[in-house]
């Protein structure tokens, strides 16, 4: 490596690890008690899923082999897209191989610099990132405010303009307030996309998310889902009308310029969304489970943010903090997310507890005993002990 690169890299490192923000991979354990992930149905090992898998791979083969637009668009993924399109009550849904990719694709094929997107400061990445890529003027409007995103609208002379919010915030777990933003939308005339990453499967009517079968693609024109956390699989989907799915298909580069998602993943999203669909005693579940863990956490004095969803923040701060409970967590088999800038705001690094069908309350016990100790122990020593 030449000089000037390797200066390039280690000033990076130094930058992260002076700032406790430098990440590490935890090879995960099949023993460990996972209070981080978004497999909130827990049909990430449901047999049945994981059979539908390998019957996809034996039937279709264990990979797509090329582009949906040149030979790799096969039976098993529009049989999805059509079951995608109907959970959602929308004309049409398109597959994209992450959710990141669908909203790269969707802005980057929506968006050019004659156009204004306006975003929830709190959005996922991927939505920042695709608005970037798209060139559009890009604007931030301060988390769930509509008279701050009003007043942006009211100022754009833009002829498209783009309103784009996270159905559920990913790090917050609180849900956007999709009336106001149908409603300040399309007083501007303004389209609007909902990413409902975190929302499908555990939200809303039919568990087809905050959007899906409560708002028309009339008041929602774009809406996102991705596929890798409560139905357990991974990829993501576009729903919305024939003309809005046509475009992409010409237009979204992440879309043309890709291998299509393994059938065998589709297989599998197929039976996860007859599982999702058929069997509402996950969500129960899901939702007992976090009323249990707000209750005992906020009965231990545990500064939980106000959220309903399977995403339940405990901000603690900075992130020297963040890292010394979530050591603790993990020396006790427990696994939590540390989450710091600049994935969050500075101050505000915080364990991103979230909660599954999958736990038992036994399971919820150890993760909040070992927080009640973190709570106890930090006074004396940080990290805790
Ligand atoms: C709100 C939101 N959108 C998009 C994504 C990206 O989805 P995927 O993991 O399928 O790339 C995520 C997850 O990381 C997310 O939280």
């Amino acid at each position: 490596m030449s000089e000037a690169w390797q200066q390039r890299l280690a000033d990076a490192r130094a930058h992260r690890q002076q700032t406790e923000r430098w990440r590490t991979r935890q090879v995960a354990k099949n023993n460990t008690l996972d209070f981080a992930g978004n497999d909130y149905l827990g049909l990430t090992l449901d047999p049945r899923v994981c059979e539908a898998q390998a019957e996809g791979a034996r039937q279709f083969g264990a990979g797509a082999g090329a582009s949906h637009l040149v030979s790799g668009h096969l039976e098993i993924h529009d049989a999805l897209e059509e079951a995608l399109a109907r959970w959602t009550g929308r004309e049409r849904a398109l597959l994209f191989s992450t959710g990141y990719m669908a909203n790269l694709g969707v802005l980057q094929a929506l968006a050019d610099r004659h156009t204004a997107i306006f975003q929830d400061r709190l959005n996922h990445a991927s939505l920042i990132d695709g608005a970037a890529l798209s060139g559009a003027r890009s604007r931030r409007f301060h988390h769930r405010d509509a008279i701050d995103l009003n007043s942006l609208l009211a100022r754009s002379e833009c002829a498209h303009k783009l309103v784009v919010s996270d159905g559920v915030f990913s790090m917050d777990g609180d849900i956007a307030d999709i009336a106001t933003l149908v409603e300040v939308s399309q007083q501007h005339s303004a389209w609007l996309m909902i990413d409902d990453a975190h929302g499908v499967g555990v939200l809303g009517d039919n568990a087809s998310g905050c959007v899906g079968n409560t708002w028309s693609s009339k008041d929602v024109p774009i809406l996102v889902g991705t596929l890798g956390k409560a139905l357990g699989t991974a990829g993501a989907f576009v729903a919305g009308d024939t003309e809005l799915i046509d475009h992409l298909i010409q237009f979204s580069r992440s879309y043309v310029y890709t291998t299509a998602q393994p059938p065998a993943i589709s297989a599998a999203t197929l039976k996860a969304l007859e599982i999702v669909q058929g069997e509402p005693e996950r969500r129960a579940q899901l939702n007992a489970n976090i009323a249990y863990f707000r209750r005992e956490a906020l009965h231990l004095g545990l500064a939980l943010s106000d959220s309903a969803t399977p995403i339940q923040p405990l901000i603690l701060g900075d992130e020297t903090r963040t890292l010394g409970w979530a050591l603790h967590l993990q020396q006790k088999g427990i696994q939590v997310g540390a989450i710091r800038p600049p994935t969050v705001p500075k101050g505000e690094s915080r364990l991103r507890v979230t909660l599954s069908a999958r736990h038992q309350h036994d399971d919820i016990d150890q993760l909040l005993a070992a927080l009640h100790h973190c709570q106890h122990q930090e006074a004396l020593c940080s990290p805790c002990a």
